[in-house]
């Protein structure tokens, strides 16, 4: 699923990832050389968690200029907002505990849920405002969630966002409950607003809220660094972090921190917003033109993941075949019972668009039209359509 290019060459829009031609390498290269040989000691001392603190200054410094109060002294390095997430659950829940997850969500978020044996009950989430704030609220009274994880910054799959106004209701709601929110902010990096979109964690009184992200998305997906800001929950998830992998390479954190603290790291999400602005209706235009009709998409305010859905009767899950050049992320994968949005799929738009891709998006386009009429795949498949477009879906636990 994360690979860019299928096995045979053929395209792939399964990835969550950006042309790599995207990244500012030669900056950090030449930081990372500058800084082995200022900085010897970074390669020769053993790091330990929670990390380098001029990493996390740099950190709650940007931060601080998008308008959210980090406190470094909150913050733990982590090897990806994957890792970040699971030691927040791990601090937070027991295996047996019950979760509130958006739907439909990160799959990869689901394995981490099921691999900790946590259960599931999913929220609907709408593909523009994010998170059914009055489902949750619906569950969150009558039913005993231990945690809420959610993306008010750019949903994955749908690429939805909350309000100001809905990211601070989120926050009491989770606080009247007495729980934490988990806040993946992977892709919140991109979310367009004047300046950076703001987290819910700015609206946390209480610390309440552990507040995860990473550079993987945006700058740097080989140094696998990410970090939480855990609140109240700090200590423990420090301890877990120790406990899990030690520590994370210093030398890799002070490149990032000296990017950051040089102010070059928002200059880059300046120039990429805006090239990703219209890369995203580069494929936008060539999928309206050659899906089936009736096909909805997407209209996310930042990022390159894409949300397809076709019309009812085509599974998107029996169609994938990477070596017929049939490859995206099967909506079914994005719902925890492995039934929901079965005429949806993500497509990935991190690529530059080439006649390359176009032809295989044309592909994918004819693919789905010739199922739509042909009458044996229709009787196998009618029935298993679902949305996360317009009105929010129907709740489900699992
Ligand atoms: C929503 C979401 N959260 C977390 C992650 C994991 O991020 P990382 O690669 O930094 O561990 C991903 C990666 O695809 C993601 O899409």
């Amino acid at each position: 699923m994360l690979q860019p290019t299928a096995p045979t060459g053929s395209i792939s829009f399964a990835a969550g990832t950006l042309d790599p031609e995207f990244f500012p390498y030669r900056t950090l290269r030449q930081l990372l050389a500058s800084i082995s040989r200022r900085k010897p000691q970074l390669l020769s001392t053993y790091a330990l968690s929670p990390g380098l603190r001029a990493f996390h200054n740099s950190i709650a410094a940007t931060y601080a200029r998008w308008g959210c109060t980090l406190r470094p002294d909150e913050i733990v390095t982590a090897a990806g907002c994957m890792e970040a997430i699971t030691i927040c659950l791990r601090a937070v829940t027991h295996p047996g505990d019950l979760v509130a997850v958006e739907s439909p969500t990160f799959f990869g978020l689901l394995q981490a849920l099921e691999y900790q044996h946590l259960k599931v009950v999913e929220i609907p989430t709408h593909s523009e405002h994010g998170m059914s704030l009055d489902a949750l609220e619906v569950v969150l009274r009558t039913m005993p969630v231990k945690a809420v994880i959610a993306s008010p910054n750019l949903n994955n799959p749908l690429g939805g966002s909350m309000s100001l106004e809905n990211k601070r209701r989120l926050v009491g709601l989770i606080d009247t409950a007495d729980i934490p929110l988990i806040e993946d902010d992977g892709y919140g990096d991109f979310a367009e607003a004047p300046v950076r979109a703001l987290p819910a964690k700015a609206f946390d009184r209480h610390g309440r809220v552990m507040l995860c992200s990473s550079f993987t998305k945006s700058l740097a997906p080989g140094f696998r660094l990410g970090w939480v800001s855990g609140g109240r929950y700090h200590n423990r998830v420090e301890l877990l972090k120790m406990m899990t992998s030690m520590g994370s390479p210093p030398i890799l954190e002070s490149v990032l921190a000296t990017y950051l603290a040089s102010g070059g790291y928002e200059r880059f999400l300046r120039r990429l917003r805006a090239r990703l602005v219209e890369q995203r209706q580069e494929y936008a235009d060539v999928i309206s033109d050659c899906f089936p009709e009736g096909t909805r998409l997407s209209s996310p305010a930042g990022g390159y993941l894409l949300w397809v859905e076709l019309p009812d009767g085509v599974a998107t899950d029996l169609l994938m075949d990477h070596a017929a050049g049939r490859s995206y992320a099967p909506g079914v994968v994005f719902s925890a019972s492995g039934r929901e949005f079965r005429n949806c799929l993500r497509i990935g738009v991190g690529r530059k668009m080439t006649p390359d891709i176009m032809a295989a998006l044309q592909h994918l386009g004819r693919t789905f039209i010739a199922t739509r009429t042909s009458p044996a795949t229709t009787a196998m498949t009618e029935s298993t359509g679902s949305s996360a477009m317009g009105p929010a879906g129907a709740l489900s636990q699992t």
